[in-house]
């Protein structure tokens, strides 16, 4: 049972201190999978580009991408009547035009069903976070190693080892709550910083190689269960081995239909 049930449980759980779960989900099967669960939280995430596409980042995601995926996944949870929060991603480029344009990509997630939406960064953003609550739009905030910046970053890397990366990134947590955020997902980046953020601001963290000190983790749907077979960030635990699960059932199913041991008679009509 998700311990979330609309946007004022995120500041209830931060007050009692007590840690919640995110999932990246992109459609409708895997939807009803999670709704089964006690998962708290779905992120329609921009990363559906990779796990989904096969880009090689989160740059290729678009508005219509993460419309349309956030639509199957409403699709899944409204038919077994599931309240998970769902966040839907604001992906690259897409919250950096000018104000119409960034408010019609807001609507557009939002009336694709999802609750929240999210936005990576905080400079250059403060000001339409705040007008977006203003409007009606909860914003999580993204900070650390935003992938949409990766060519900017110059890689997948820790963000905030230095002193300097270290107190901008506190900062900006703090600016990122002035501004109306309800959470902040904090990827990776040294724990103490976490810490530091996590204790400082009255809005939940949301952890993804943040270490344990934050006040939720997210994971990439495909990584927690071992679908991904292409890498394994230091970060990432396999709570499964999906991939060899899969291929296993598949190989079940090649040698019995090549046997002639399936369909077997039950399976079959008379
Ligand atoms: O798009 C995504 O999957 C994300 C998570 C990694 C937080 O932004």
């Amino acid at each position: 049972m998700t311990q979330i049930q609309s946007i004022l449980d995120f500041a209830n759980l931060k007050a009692k201190s007590q840690k919640f779960s995110v999932i990246t989900c992109y459609d409708y099967t895997s939807a009803l999978i999670a709704a089964a669960s006690d998962i708290d939280v779905i992120l329609v995430g921009d990363s559906l580009a990779m796990t989904m596409q096969g880009h090689k980042s989160t740059v290729f995601a678009n508005i219509s991408d993460i419309a349309l995926h956030t639509k199957w996944v409403m699709r899944g949870l409204e038919s077994v009547k599931s309240k998970i929060f769902v966040i839907g991603d604001v992906p690259f480029l897409a919250a950096r035009s000018d104000l119409a344009t960034n408010i019609d990509a807001a609507r557009e997630i939002m009336q694709s069903g999802a609750h929240a939406i999210k936005i990576e960064g905080a400079d250059g953003n403060l000001e339409l976070i705040t007008h977006l609550v203003q409007s009606g739009v909860p914003v999580c905030g993204h900070l650390g190693l935003t992938p949409q910046s990766v060519n900017v970053l110059g890689g997948y890397k820790v963000q905030g080892k230095n002193d300097a990366q270290f107190q901008k990134i506190l900062d900006d947590a703090k600016k990122l709550e002035d501004a109306g955020c309800f959470a902040i997902v904090l990827e990776c980046v040294p724990t103490e910083l976490a810490r530091q953020i996590t204790n400082t601001i009255n809005i939940p963290t949301i952890g993804i190689g943040a270490g344990n000190v934050t006040d939720a983790q997210v994971l990439v749907w495909q990584d927690l269960l071992g679908l991904n077979t292409e890498f394994k960030p230091k970060f990432v635990r396999k709570f499964a081995n999906g991939a060899d699960a899969f291929t296993n059932a598949l190989n079940d199913f090649h040698n019995e239909v090549v046997n002639g041991t399936f369909p077997n008679e039950s399976e079959s009509f008379k």
